[in-house]
């Protein structure tokens, strides 16, 4: 047998492998996805065993997760019963191909559909296939901490009434911030009007095994949900599942079927299967008494730093009547959220999943324990001694998208990035087409899709993004004074 060790990631041979061990060496606070937290006490690997054992392909004896007759079956009817649907199935490209099967096979071309302004890009990326109407509808919002929250009832039913045949609604619950929508009212009034409910759960798969948590998309009625197993739970990245509602008709299940087979692999791995199997398991059987004791911690926390006044946790009473993810925790201070994240991480080993403005999300799971919590209190306490709140770098306001006008599409992306197109500056391009897409990242919600006309208010919304330490991916010109449009 080769003896190969970890000699090559040393020698700078293999320079992921050296990056990722050198991460996983420095033993921070894992405050980000995935769930399982690299598995602090071997509960995952103990039910997964080694994992090149389960990196197999279809041979007799393992089923087809295309067409599951077998094992795959068995375990998916697990998985089905645990999300009280009509019928689970297991993602391995994420969310993203979950979410292009199910818009794609509940809409024809040319459907009117309302979506959420600030949906995630793989949203877009459906919007953008399926050739469906996007009719955008904005979220709420939260002033004082600069956030979009969710779609509201009163919204959802003016937007129905101003638009004449809506085939149905994508939204999005919990946002990246926690924060989920009253998801009973809102899939009673898609059932009253007859129109199918889409709901991008990707950060909500822990809401079905634990209390105290937003409701879910299949409790309330959905049409189809989509759960990103591997941000909340303890599975491997990659690895999702999609629900199909008990409401569901058989010619959207058979379409969404269909489309599964056209957006995922024809080789899904084994390996991130069987990480949704076990998290599923685990969850089942002690995800409540986990969850408990995630409550319990982030809890203490909030208590703990109740003596910084310059310091505020997101909290339901901050929403309205909506609901928070307790797992979830959005501090701001009136440090720039990316400077505070960086401080973190580089003086204390505390690494948080995003930041946006003012304020730094943190992401709590079932792997999580009392150390973490500890040292992020006590990193803030020193911070604070220090005198690092004192003084606001008050950075503008970033609701996101939610708040920018709706986009207008002069031209389909699909045909739009067949065009012709130029580099211009910022101070030309209002009212030309664009002819890339730009997404801001976090949170990955595209301001600005291909074929889209463009306004002075996305330019301005863009310029002011410039210093706040947030990435802008654009896919054809750099920097963030130039922008391509379509040529005249
Ligand atoms: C709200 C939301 N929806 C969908 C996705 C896509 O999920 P996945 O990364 O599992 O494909 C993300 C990813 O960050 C997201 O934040």
């Amino acid at each position: 047998m080769m003896d190969m060790d970890r000699a090559p990631a040393a020698k700078g041979l293999t320079p992921l492998l050296k990056g990722l061990l050198s991460y996983h060496g420095e033993n921070n606070a894992l405050f980000h996805m995935p769930g399982h937290k690299q598995d602090p006490d071997g509960i995952l690997s103990s039910i997964l065993g080694n994992v090149l054992n389960l990196d197999v392909t279809e041979v007799p004896g393992t089923d087809n997760l295309h067409y599951p007759e077998d094992i795959l079956k068995a375990s998916q009817e697990l998985l089905t019963k645990a999300m009280r649907s009509s019928e689970s199935r297991y993602l391995v490209n994420g969310s993203t191909g979950g979410i292009l099967s199910m818009v794609m096979g509940c809409f024809r071309p040319g459907d009117r559909v309302l979506v959420q302004r600030d949906c995630h890009q793989s949203v877009y990326n459906a919007i953008s296939l399926s050739g469906i109407e996007p009719v955008f509808i904005s979220p709420g919002n939260n002033e004082e901490f600069g956030i979009s929250t969710a779609i509201l009832t009163e919204s959802l039913t003016k937007a129905i009434a101003d638009n004449e045949g809506i085939k149905g609604l994508v939204l999005t619950s919990p946002s990246y911030f926690g924060v989920s929508p009253d998801l009973q009212a809102i899939s009673d009034i898609c059932k009253k009007n007859g129109i199918r409910l889409l709901v991008d759960e990707a950060h909500g798969s822990h809401f079905y095994f634990g209390d105290d948590l937003p409701n879910t998309a299949m409790d309330c009625g959905a049409t189809a949900s989509v759960c990103s197993f591997h941000k909340t739970l303890p599975s491997l990245t990659q690895s999702s599942v999609i629900n199909l509602g008990k409401g569901a008709s058989e010619e959207d299940r058979e379409r969404i079927r269909h489309y599964l087979r056209v957006f995922q692999t024809s080789s899904p791995s084994y390996v991130l299967m069987a990480s949704l199997e076990a998290a599923r398991f685990i969850m089942e059987t002690r995800g409540r008494e986990l969850l408990h004791g995630v409550k319990a911690m982030a809890e203490e926390f909030s208590e703990s730093i109740k003596d910084i006044p310059e310091i505020r946790l997101l909290k339901n009473e901050d929403l309205n009547g909506l609901q928070k993810d307790y797992t979830r925790m959005v501090l701001n201070t009136p440090l720039n959220g990316n400077v505070l994240s960086d401080i973190l991480r580089r003086e204390y080993g505390i690494q948080a999943e995003m930041s946006m403005g003012n304020n730094v999300v943190f992401i709590g799971s079932c792997f999580d324990n009392e150390g973490m919590y500890k040292r992020l209190s006590e990193a803030l306490h020193d911070l604070d001694s220090k005198g690092m709140f004192n003084e606001s770098t008050q950075i503008g306001n970033y609701e996101g998208v939610a708040k920018l006008p709706h986009p207008v599409m002069a031209i389909p992306e699909r045909e739009a990035l067949f065009k012709g197109w130029e580099i211009i500056p910022f101070e030309f391009a209002e009212g030309r087409i664009s002819a890339e897409r730009i997404t801001p990242y976090p949170p990955g919600v595209p301001v600005l899709m291909t074929g889209e006309l463009i306004c002075g208010e996305v330019l301005e919304y863009l310029k002011n993004l410039e210093g706040s330490g947030a990435n802008i991916l654009k896919s054809r010109s750099d920097g963030t004074r130039n922008i391509a449009v379509i040529k005249k």
